[in-house]
């Protein structure tokens, strides 16, 4: 048997007061619709299937590097009008698991274990127990046996005292849904076509249904407004600051830790407060990271010492290296094993050699750097013409003097010196000394001007 997802992400989100769909607002730097598409995935579904209605287009734009299969919701008129939607082009002898886009934390485990449980006789529908459950669908037991929801703005005094909720999220038969939806009538309280109505038609059916519950009550809570979604988002980095401290890592405070995508990280590492990691980072062991650090697509070697503030995004990093305080490490930027890069110094597409050293207010762009090489204090690679980037080469053991700038196409030899205060526009041999500045004057006694009176 297959196993179909159907993901429901039709409705506005009014309360998100937002030009963005809801489900596309992101957590942890990714839509919510992503974070449920995700987990579909890891459950190696057949085919995910996303019903769209509110901002269809953006919806689909933003998503359209996944495999998934449209729906179309003209109207919002229920959820199980949604789901029937996407029925048309599900097979019928699967099983169906349907989630919420705006739901983003539910766990991959936990859908599997209901698409487990799911057959031809029995329904496996994810409950919680709420203190409040205000709002929510109530589960309606008879002995002990689901017998149906009844919706908030449906129930009896008696009933909305049921603290046991529906998520909304189950795992169905499609040849059953099939056979249900088209008969849900909207004859309630919000005249729509209630998905919920299906679980008396299951027991009607003789069928079982069964509750699960989530490990966490945060994975089904979903995000209305921002407010909610801020809650869920701080949920989700508290939970990838522990498990970075399970994995060897010493955080600062895991209370001002970001993770916005996959952080790999190796042990005895440290990372001060407010770093913010994004994309794809991976971490060697014996690594430290400075205070308010953001690092974005990278790779870090073991060892290495990044210092405040300092900003990396798609470098690669060897070990031992000294980053920072205040470095700047853009697309394209290489360091070799304890290569050191420091304050104000901004790299672009620069390879830079084992135990070179750029350490203060310097622009390294399209730059190969070879080892052991130091550059001065304000040095510039002037790598654009207005129209066209160039590159610099710097030969191993080079001495670049202070406040010079290299204009490049140029190559500095190996051992060369270039002369502090030099303006170097044509290439330098191994060895070489090159000065190219003007020669310093005297003139003796000089009178300096005096006001006009
Ligand atoms: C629904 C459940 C309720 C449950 C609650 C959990 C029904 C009738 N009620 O109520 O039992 O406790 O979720 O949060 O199912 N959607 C569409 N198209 C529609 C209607 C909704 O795509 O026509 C989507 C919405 O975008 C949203 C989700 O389905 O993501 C839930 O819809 P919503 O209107 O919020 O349902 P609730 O009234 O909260
Ligand atoms: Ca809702």
């Amino acid at each position: 048997m297959t196993t179909e997802v159907v993901i429901l992400a039709a409705g506005q989100g009014t309360r998100m007061r937002s030009k963005l769909p809801k489900v596309l607002h992101p957590l942890a730097g990714k839509p919510m619709v992503s974070h449920v598409i995700d987990s579909a995935k890891k459950i190696q579904a057949d085919a995910i299937h996303v019903v769209v209605g509110h901002g269809a287009e953006q919806v689909q734009q933003t998503l359209a590097d996944n495999d998934l299969h449209w729906a179309i919701q003209q109207q919002q008129l229920g959820t199980g009008h949604a789901v029937a939607q996407a029925m048309p082009a599900i097979k019928p002898d699967s099983t169906v698991l349907i989630a919420y886009g705006d739901v983003p934390l539910i766990a991959a485990e936990t859908l599997a274990k209901l698409v487990e449980a799911a057959n031809d006789k029995t329904l496996s529908l994810l409950t919680v127990h709420l203190e409040n459950p205000t709002g929510y669908g109530r589960i309606i037991r008879t002995s002990g046996a689901i017998t149906a929801i009844v919706e908030q703005k449906d129930a009896s005094e008696a009933q909305l005292l049921i603290n046991e909720v529906n998520t909304g999220i189950m795992a169905v038969s499609a040849a059953k849904l099939n056979q249900w939806l088209p008969t849900l009538s909207a004859n309630n309280a919000q005249g729509e076509y209630y998905l919920t109505d299906i679980i008396a038609m299951a027991v009607n059916d003789g069928m079982a249904v069964i509750a699960q519950h989530p490990q966490s009550a945060m994975q089904v809570e979903g995000a209305n407004n921002r407010s909610q979604l801020a809650a869920l988002e701080r949920y989700y980095q508290q939970q990838q600051a522990q498990r970075l401290m399970t994995a060897g890592a010493t955080l600062a405070d895991p209370a001002r830790i970001d993770v916005r995508g996959q952080l790999t990280i190796g042990e005895d590492i440290f990372i001060d407060i407010n770093c913010v990691f994004i994309g794809d980072v991976s971490i060697a062991d014996d690594v430290t990271i400075g205070p308010n650090c953001v690092i974005e697509n990278s790779t870090i070697g073991a060892g290495t010492v990044i210092k405040a503030n300092s900003v990396l995004e798609n470098a690669t990093v060897a070990e031992q290296c000294d980053i920072g305080p205040f470095a700047r490490l853009r697309p394209g930027t290489v360091l070799a094993n304890q290569a050191k890069v420091g304050n104000f110094v901004e790299t672009k597409k620069a390879i830079i050699g084992e135990g070179s050293k750029v350490n203060h207010l310097t622009y390294i762009g399209d730059s190969n750097i070879g080892k052991e090489v130091n550059v001065g204090a304000g040095t510039i690679t002037c790598n654009y013409d207005g129209a066209n980037k160039s590159t610099t080469t710097i030969g191993d053991g080079a001495f670049i003097g202070s406040n010079s700038s290299l204009v490049a196409p140029v190559n500095i030899g190996s051992h060369a010196t270039i002369g502090a205060g030099s303006t170097i526009s044509g290439d330098v041999g191994d060895r070489q000394l090159s000065v190219a500045r003007s020669k310093q004057k005297h003139i003796d006694g000089w009178k300096r001007p005096t006001k006009k009176t």
